[in-house]
């Protein structure tokens, strides 16, 4: 079969780990005997340098003729770049959210767990990893603070700014199926995550929940404050198995969760509307410290590209083959700087590689 791809390199380390995923992808397709065409689409602060804007009309179009699209990342330094003098909807980030609401991206899946071979990677003590995690962030992509009104003017003489968090019941309904079908295809277990004993929008959120829980009879799920959360994924993440929030405690918690997994460089993600489109890119920024430097971890991006696989162009074994290039290559002892033991004597029995030869490696293991 042949596919047509969007790509957006973006900033930062964007384009060195999206050269590896697309490495990977020719890889499967030589493999498996299918086409995959790439179109470069300008997004964030690459596009506001040639462009002006951080997204424009035509590379929405573009996103939208193609039957997926894999992002690296977008953005620079925050303090230093010129990008953010730019006001607020002309910066980098502005683009990908245009982007996310152009095309209805409502659902956003960010899987974490932990290999097992990267236990030593992660922060949290042997005890209470226990038998590992995996678990699924299932975040409300187009609603809630990063899409509400807001303003910033004086008020006597006083700066005043607001952000409003609005959602809807359609908007609360649609994410939860999408929560309560993943689901059941995994442990069965929705964990809800709101701030219901302060906001109206998390009550809001809650009555929905239950009313789509009691089409899901075999599911089961409980509610659990924001709070409690962040404090859980860091006693016991073994106890979840779909996390459900709103967009910007799914921003926030999805970052803690990759944490916990090692590191934000293993983190994929699939942002989703009703059909068979995506848009796929690693959960972590584009960590501009590190950029040009060919350190960065290219595996959430790699199995960003199998969720694309799999999700958009329904190729489960080839999504597969992918994933297990990666365990794999960890196996083997092979480690980008970021997922290195965090004890040195671990770090004797393996060996620290670049970007790019990662790359090869796990292309060397499918
Ligand atoms: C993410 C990012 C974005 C977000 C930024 C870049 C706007 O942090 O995808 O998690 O906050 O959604
Ligand atoms: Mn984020």
């Amino acid at each position: 079969m042949s596919y047509h791809i969007g790509v957006i390199s973006g900033d930062g380390i964007g384009p060195e780990v999206v050269a590896e995923a697309k490495k990977v992808l020719n890889k499967v397709a030589d493999k498996y005997g299918h086409e995959f065409e790439y179109e470069d689409i300008l997004m964030g602060g690459c596009s506001i340098d040639a462009t002006g804007e951080p997204l424009t009309d035509a590379a929405i179009a573009q996103a939208m003729a193609s039957d997926a699209v894999l992002m690296g990342s977008i953005g620079g330094n925050t303090q230093t770049s010129p990008w953010y003098q730019l006001p607020a909807d002309k910066r980098p980030e502005a683009g990908l959210l245009k982007l996310r609401k152009a095309l209805n991206l409502f659902a956003n899946m960010r899987p974490a767990f932990l290999y097992n071979e990267l236990r030593e990677a992660c922060p949290l003590r042997d005890s209470v990893i226990g038998d590992g995690f995996d678990m699924v962030i299932m975040r409300e992509l187009t609603g809630g603070l990063y899409f509400g009104e807001r303003s910033t003017e004086e008020v006597d003489g006083v700066l005043m700014a607001t952000d409003t968090l609005t959602y809807s019941e359609p908007e609360i309904r649609r994410i939860a199926i999408k929560a309560f079908e993943i689901a059941r295809k995994r442990c069965k277990k929705v964990t809800s995550v709101d701030k219901a004993n302060v906001l109206d929008s998390s009550r809001l959120w809650r009555g929905m929940v239950e009313e789509v829980a009691a089409d899901y009879p075999d599911v089961s799920y409980e509610h659990m404050l924001v709070d409690n959360c962040a404090m859980q994924l860091v006693r016991n993440p073994g106890q979840f198995d779909v996390i459900l929030t709103e967009n910007m405690f799914g921003d926030i918690l999805s970052d803690e969760a990759s944490m916990v997994t090692g590191s934000l460089g293993m983190l994929a993600s699939a942002s989703m509307n009703d059909t068979k489109f995506g848009l796929y890119e690693p959960s972590g920024g584009s960590a501009p410290d590190i950029a040009g430097k060919g350190i960065a971890n290219p595996i959430a991006t790699i199995l960003s590209a199998a969720l694309m696989l799999r999700f958009s162009f329904d190729l489960d074994e080839e999504a597969l083959a992918v994933e297990k290039a990666v365990q794999k290559f960890l196996e083997d002892g092979y480690r980008t700087i970021d997922i290195m033991p965090r004890d040195s004597k671990d770090a004797a029995n393996v060996k620290q590689v670049g970007t790019k030869e990662a790359g090869d490696l796990i292309c060397e293991r499918i």
